[in-house]
């Protein structure tokens, strides 16, 4: 495939994550296109067919990684079966981009290494909150040095949908008067030593907060 070809990509599991790759992968229409479809539940991913204008409904994952015209496929179906499908994928020669979390253990996650080793294709976990621009502040401002030594990290993902804040709100949320739950919000927490306090044990802790604007929360979050 020479880089000026588009990507054809499989999509094995319609449902919601699934959804969200349709719709950003689906925006690159120069770079990628979506040449089949597969869910265990087959009406969703016919319905998805339809929405997206994708050719093929592949019966099973199995039918849709042997499929020629796919070169990359995404795994987006519960941790479970993410890295036996990965696997099968790769063994296939396909690219993968697979949902987080790798699998249920450190030895499923090892199991894709050895098999991307093995083919030489591209592996890709899907932690895009790597790319979020509080992320990238936060990676460039200790690459700078500009955050000391950092000893310990913890980083967080509020949300509307998925489980009940009750009366959490996070400090950031409260200076800006807004209320957590109507906001994601994301925040990553340092243990940092000051520089040159390292030897004392000396250590503050910096939380930093970013909130995604309401028309990108309403796109991803519905
Ligand atoms: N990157 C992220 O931010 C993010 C966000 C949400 C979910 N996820 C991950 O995505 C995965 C799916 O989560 P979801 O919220 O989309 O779940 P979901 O239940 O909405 O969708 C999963 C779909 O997979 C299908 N499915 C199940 N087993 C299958 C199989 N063996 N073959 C084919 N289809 C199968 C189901 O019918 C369902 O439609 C999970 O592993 C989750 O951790 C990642």
């Amino acid at each position: 495939m020479s880089s000026k070809e588009k990507i054809r990509i499989g999509l094995i599991g319609a449902g919601n994550i699934g959804n969200v790759h349709l719709q950003e992968f689906g925006a690159l229409k120069d770079q990628c296109e979506f040449v089949a479809v597969t869910d265990a539940y087959l009406p969703l991913a016919e319905q998805r067919a339809q929405q997206y204008g994708i050719p093929v409904v592949a019966a099973t994952p199995d039918e849709l990684i042997r499929r020629e015209d796919v070169d990359a496929v995404i795994v987006a179906v519960p941790n479970q079966a993410h890295a036996s499908l990965a696997i099968l994928a790769l063994d296939h020669g396909k690219h993968v981009l697979v949902e987080k979390p790798m699998g249920l253990n450190s030895e499923a996650a090892k199991e894709i290494v050895r098999a991307q080793r093995r083919t030489g294709l591209t592996v890709m976990v899907a932690h895009q909150m790597r790319w979020e621009p509080l992320s990238l502040q936060v990676k460039e401002q200790i690459d700078r040095g500009e955050l000391g030594k950092i000893y310990t990290a913890k980083t967080g993902w509020y949300r509307r949908k998925g489980f009940r804040l009750g009366n959490v709100v996070h400090p950031a949320c409260a200076i800006r008067g807004r209320p957590a739950d109507r906001y994601r919000c994301a925040y990553v927490g340092f243990g940092v030593l000051p520089h040159g306090r390292a030897e004392a044990g000396v250590g503050i802790r910096i939380d930093l907060c970013g909130i995604r604007s309401p028309q990108e929360r309403d796109r991803h979050v519905g």
